[in-house]
This record gives C-alpha cells, sequence and structure tokens, in this order.
C-alpha cells in the first residue's frame, strides 16, 4: 500500500449490542435472534405471541404499541434492527398480507429509526423475498403501497390473489427500503434488504399445503437445487449488520440458492 492510501475504518462496537428482531418466535426470526444471542447480544423480540414484545403489526396501534415497548426496553439507543414478521401468500384475507409485510415492516422501521440512530455503528435490514422480482407486480396495488395510503393498499389487495399481494408488497418494500438510503445515510443508519428464496419455515410449509400454490412453489426453479435451511438466511442478515461491513447501504442480497440470477440473469 502507497503512503496515501486511506487507513483500514474498523468499527468494533464497545459494548454489549442490542438487536431488535420483528417475527422473533419463528422460522427466519427465530433463527436470527439465535443467531445474535449466541454472538453475545441482547435480542428483543417482537411478535404476535411468544416474545418480548408482544404486537400485531397489521394494526397502526400494534406498530406503536411495538415502537415504544422497544424504546422502553433499548434505553432509547438501538444497534441494529431486522424487520422480518410476515406473512405468505396463503393467508388469507389478503389485505392482511400488505398490512403486515409492508405497512408493519415499515412503521416499525420507521418509528425505530431514532432509536438507531443514536445506537452504535447501527444498521437494519428489511427481509423481503425474491417474489418481488419473479411475480408480475399489480400497478395499482404497488402505487397505493408507494404512496402509504394503506386504506386504498387495503381496498386492492382484497380482490386480488395472494400470491399476487404477496409479491406487489415485497417489492414496494423492496423499492421503500432503496428510497431511504438518502435519509438513512444522513441519520448515520445502514439500512439494506435480504431477498430470500424458498426457506423451510412453518410460513413455507403452510404454501407448499395449499393446492394451488404448493405446485407453484415446487416448480420454482433453484440452481442450487433444494431449499435454504433459516440458518442460512440468518447468517447472511448477520453479514448486513456486521459493522465490519459499513459501506453496504442500500443493497439487496438475494440469498435464493440462485433462482433469481436464473430466471432474471440480464435486469442489471
Ligand atoms: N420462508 C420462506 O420461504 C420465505 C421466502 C422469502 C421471504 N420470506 C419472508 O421471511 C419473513 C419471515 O418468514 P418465515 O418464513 O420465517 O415465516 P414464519 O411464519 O416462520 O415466521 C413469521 C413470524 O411473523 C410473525 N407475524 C405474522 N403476523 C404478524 C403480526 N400481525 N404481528 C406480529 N408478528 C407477526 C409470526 O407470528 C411469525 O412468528 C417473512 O417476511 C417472509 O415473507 C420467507
Amino acid at each position: 500500500m502507497g503512503s496515501s492510501s486511506r487507513p483500514e475504518v474498523v468499527h468494533a462496537p464497545r459494548r454489549i449490542r442490542t438487536i431488535a428482531v420483528t417475527g422473533s418466535a419463528s422460522g427466519i426470526g427465530a433463527a436470527v435472534s439465535r443467531r445474535f444471542e449466541r454472538s453475545g447480544a441482547r435480542v428483543i423480540g417482537v411478535d404476535i405471541h411468544d416474545a418480548q414484545v408482544t404486537a400485531d403489526l397489521s394494526e397502526p396501534a400494534g406498530r406503536a404499541k411495538a415502537v415504544s415497548a422497544v424504546a422502553e426496553l433499548c434505553g432509547s439507543r438501538l444497534d441494529g434492527l431486522v424487520v422480518c414478521a410476515g406473512l405468505g401468500p396463503q393467508t388469507q384475507p389478503t389485505e392482511s398480507i400488505a398490512r403486515v409485510n409492508f405497512f408493519g415492516a415499515l412503521d416499525v422501521l420507521d418509528g425505530l429509526l431514532p432509536l438507531l440512530s443514536a445506537g452504535e455503528v447501527p444498521a437494519a435490514v428489511v427481509v423481503a423475498s425474491n417474489a418481488a422480482g419473479l411475480t408480475p407486480a399489480h400497478q395499482e396495488l404497488l402505487q397505493a403501497l408507494l404512496d402509504g395510503d394503506e386504506d386504498k393498499a387495503s381496498a386492492c389487495a382484497a380482490g386480488l390473489d395472494g400470491s399476487t399481494v404477496y409479491g406487489t408488497s415485497k417489492l414496494a418494500l423492496t423499492r421503500a427500503m432503496r428510497r431511504r438510503a438518502g435519509a438513512w445515510g444522513k441519520a448515520g443508519v445502514r439500512l439494506n434488504a435480504v431477498a430470500p428464496g424458498p426457506v423451510d419455515t412453518p410460513l413455507l410449509a403452510g404454501g407448499l399445503e395449499d393446492p394451488v400454490l404448493g405446485p407453484l412453489i415446487e416448480a420454482l426453479p433453484v440452481p442450487m437445487g433444494r431449499r435454504a435451511n433459516p440458518t442460512e438466511i440468518a447468517a447472511a442478515i448477520g453479514f448486513l449488520l456486521d459493522p465490519a461491513n459499513g459501506y453496504i447501504h442500500g443493497s439487496v442480497l438475494f440469498v435464493d440458492g440462485g433462482s433469481d440470477a436464473l430466471l432474471r440473469p440480464d435486469i442489471l
């Protein structure tokens, strides 16, 4: 290295990190929680059941409750956030998919930004899906979601099949994450998304049992030839939250065994 090269940037946390995880009771959120607990972090789990913070993220009141309860527990300083709570495409009524997967995720994300900006080398990860690119989006729903119009989005979603609502909600969530890169960068908080493919969790099991969705899920080509274990998604989330990766911001990390690359090789 020449003498003009910049010194290596090392952001080693100096104290026990506090990480909030929504959807902590099951699947990917549970794997993320276990991973951080094992690494010595303090995890504040948020879920509709079996969590430190019990809150229903399908409703604005439940999201506000989640934000204030996390603030109280973390002492107004949060180092990491994983927004994982979600419903599968088999869920009825379909409007609840948009309510939880989009508005439930973003309200918690935005509500906790002030706590994150007070944290140590803070970062957040949203759990999107490769369905964002692989499912044809419904344009009216997409617009209502991105406009933040929950009533209009819910009314629109109520008339659509669950798969369309799921994919469109995940696309809107991914775009909403990218649209926040400027403001969150200024606030000193990194924000990224993971886009998993099929992961062996209760959510996927529910989809596989559905007579219409099951065969479609089975038919998805996966170059790696298998489904993911939740710990593999947790590992990617751990990477994105790691202070050592301090220049990764506004990125979408596909953790889908190569399906998106196979089906949309020229998207970039
Ligand atoms: N499993 C997959 O194949 C897959 C693929 C791509 C993306 N994802 C995404 O990963 C995330 C986690 O899914 P998973 O597969 O671990 O599912 P899961 O069903 O195992 O876990 C989801 C968790 O979210 C919680 N949740 C649901 N509705 C809620 C509400 N209203 N309020 C609070 N919590 C609520 C559930 O109680 C549950 O603990 C979801 O956002 C999902 O869309 C999953």
